[in-house]
């Protein structure tokens, strides 16, 4: 299947992507606020009562795993998740970056790492069934933050990825994400996020990336979560807007929002609120704990919940696919 292909089916109508990447450090945390073991047997249980969810793929074109989703198996049928995903019409994909290292000695930015084997790792992905991969960069939002370096460094690095996917023939999901913890302002929120986007797409630019084989995945622009005002659904959807049609593409198929650790309902309206209008992509969600965290509350580990943990996230993937129409 073509890049252009892959992409466009990511973010086809009334579909978005769930991000299930969670790495193992993460996990432990969600994990702990269930008080609940994190451990390969535990992670792989409650993957599978997400990925078997009646009629998830309905809602859902494609999951974005973590090294070890990818070679676990679905309990019921034994197949590998990449096999099973596909057999149920869910692209799968796959989260090549290795995660975070400290970019200066004051240890406050980050830059995102695993770019030296990362042909190696995706070509072997690629080989086992994935169809498109994630690089996530990290930028804070303080008084000085974030510096040109952090922004040119992990934009370059963004590109780079991008690249390496495009010619294995993985569609690359390019995420530089704001977080919006902190005070700041939206209009702050807004000057960062665009200056990001900015460099982020000059980079891909630069190294002749194929914008219709590739999926953009940002923050939504908001005020800080500590900023004592916070701004209305229709001024972050209108803010957000701004800032995309400013500096992204109209080539690029799709954008798939993060949540940030926005709730899941705020997530959800959010980006219902920017499909009332007509955009020139199209914009969907590839969230992660706003999809999960009803679900994992439900679960809580416990075999009997499965299918109530499974109805909470139908509910959310509902929800979320209904807003990519904008019929919320
Ligand atoms: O890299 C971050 C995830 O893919 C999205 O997670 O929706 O919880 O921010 P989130």
């Amino acid at each position: 299947m073509s890049l252009e292909k892959i992409a466009n089916q990511m973010v086809q109508s009334g579909k978005g992507i769930l991000a299930a990447d969670e790495s193992t450090p993460t996990c432990k945390k969600r994990f702990d606020s269930i008080n609940l073991e994190s451990n390969a047997l535990t992670r792989n249980q409650y993957r599978d009562m997400l990925f078997n969810s009646p009629e998830l793929e309905n809602y859902i074109s494609g999951i974005i795993l973590f090294d070890e989703t990818f070679t676990q198996k679905d309990l019921s049928s034994g197949q590998l998740y990449p096999e099973f995903l596909s057999s149920k019409n869910i692209l799968p994909g796959i989260k090549v970056d290795l995660g975070l290292t400290s970019l200066d000695s004051a240890k406050q930015e980050q830059r995102t790492i695993g770019l030296e084997d990362l042909y190696d790792r995706s070509s072997f992905y690629f080989s086992r069934g994935a169809k498109f991969s994630k690089w996530r960069s990290v930028f804070h939002i303080t008084n000085d933050l974030p510096s040109d370096q952090c922004i040119q460094k992990n934009s370059e690095d963004l590109a780079e990825y991008a690249l390496i996917c495009q010619s294995i023939g993985l569609v690359p999901i390019v995420e530089p994400e704001v977080l919006m913890d902190g005070n700041h302002s939206i209009q702050k929120s807004y000057d960062v996020t665009s200056k990001v986007l900015n460099l982020v797409f000059e980079s891909l630019s630069s190294k002749s990336i194929n914008f219709e084989g590739m999926i953009l995945k940002p923050n939504m622009v908001l005020s800080g979560y500590e900023c004592s005002s916070q701004s209305s659904i229709e001024e972050v959807a209108e803010l957000t807007l701004q800032c995309l049609k400013n500096n992204v593409p109209s080539s690029v198929p799709g954008i798939a929002f993060l949540s940030g650790g926005q709730s899941e309902d705020l997530a959800t309206r959010h980006l219902n609120q920017m499909n009332l209008s007509t955009n020139p992509w199209k914009l969907t969600f590839s969230y992660g704990r706003a999809l999960q965290t009803s679900a994992l509350n439900t679960w809580k580990g416990q075999s009997s919940n499965i299918f109530p943990g499974q109805k909470a996230f139908l509910n959310r993937a509902k929800a979320n696919s209904l807003a990519s129409q904008g019929l919320l």
